[in-house]
């Protein structure tokens, strides 16, 4: 199944499928992960989000290798995890491309500042070493806010080309300052539980008006539109990454094929961006740390590691 894909072009000049399947949360417990992976590959996902965290990189690679599709027409982007006494971001990257399978990655993402707390820069300089080397294409981080972009910008040569957070209209409000941020570096914003408000906190104020569009898409459309593709759509709209997941071959495609369906109009996105004002929820940890989201911030499946 063959779907293009839109790109966004990002500020070393490559560029980035504006969507992603995730090899975290639904696929860290899962034994089956190669078949699912395997699945997202046959139903047009072309770039793949891993992470040394996920414990799943060799599953990954050998997913691709069992898909048979060419290397350069995939996009693999992994991410380091706390780095254990002697290791460097670069012999990180060198053991996971072993497990991928890999040469080099697409992308190579710093997993979470909270992760190397008075070390950013030094790490930063080891993230550039890995795209000079050309081990990474590109570079970016993941979780990190302002401050901490503020704080490898000093000495950076490469700026980070995506900054990865939680985004979905609960927390549009809190990222704005990191939002302008990126937008003045040229930095790409990628976003992860992108689908929260609809399945990890249903019944919120959003719920409603997300089925008023979603109605309205279908209508237009003549054949049926999901509340995930409205909010995938609002996220793309904005030139976000959305880095979504599933164990399911039905919303893959779903997912995929939101390219397919109308733009919400201007106001729809200022309703959404309004009804998400009215709650302020976090689900993933590393936002809480980067984003001081307080108590209010809920866990996924009590697993912070994702
Ligand atoms: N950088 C970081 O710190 C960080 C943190 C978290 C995640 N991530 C990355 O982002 C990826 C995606 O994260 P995410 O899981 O938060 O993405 P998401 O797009 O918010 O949610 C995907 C989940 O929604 C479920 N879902 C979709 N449609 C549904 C429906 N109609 N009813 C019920 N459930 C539905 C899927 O479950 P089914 O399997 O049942 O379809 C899937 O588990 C992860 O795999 C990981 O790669 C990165």
């Amino acid at each position: 199944m063959t779907i293009p894909t839109f790109h966004l072009r990002v500020n070393d000049g490559t560029k980035i499928p504006n969507i992603a399947f995730g090899t975290g949360t639904a696929l860290v417990h899962q034994e089956d992960a190669q078949k699912i992976l395997e699945c997202a590959i046959a139903n047009g996902f072309t770039h793949f989000d891993a992470a040394q965290r996920y414990k799943n990189e060799a599953v990954l690679g050998a997913a691709i290798k069992a898909s048979g599709v060419p290397r350069s027409s995939l996009f693999v982007s992994t991410k380091f995890a706390p780095l254990q006494v002697g290791q460097t971001a670069k012999t990180a990257l060198s053991a996971s491309l072993e497990k991928l399978g890999l040469e080099y990655v697409d992308l190579y993402l710093v997993h979470a500042p909270s992760d190397h707390v008075g070390r950013l820069k030094e790490v930063w300089k080891v993230m550039e070493e890995c795209k000079r080397e050309g081990l990474a294409k590109s570079i970016g981080v993941s979780n990190f806010g302002v401050e901490h972009l503020q704080e490898i910008l000093e000495d950076a040569e490469f700026l980070p080309c995506v900054n990865q957070l939680e985004v979905h209209p609960y927390m549009w409000d809190c990222l704005q300052p990191v939002m302008a941020f990126h937008k003045e570096h040229g930095i790409i914003t990628s976003s992860f539980g992108g689908l929260s408000p609809l399945f990890r906190a249903p019944g919120g104020p959003l719920d409603p008006l997300i089925e008023r569009i979603r109605a309205r898409l279908e209508a237009t459309r003549g054949k049926p539109v999901t509340s995930s593709q409205v909010l995938t759509k609002w996220l793309q709209q904005h030139d976000i990454v959305v880095v979504t997941t599933s164990t399911k071959a039905d919303r893959m495609r779903e997912y995929v094929d939101t390219g397919d369906i109308l733009e919400l109009t201007a106001e729809e996105m200022e309703e959404i961006e309004s009804a998400g004002a009215e709650r302020h929820q976090a689900f993933f940890k590393p936002t809480k740390y980067s984003f001081n989201v307080g108590a209010s911030a809920t866990q996924v499946r009590g697993n912070s590691q994702l």
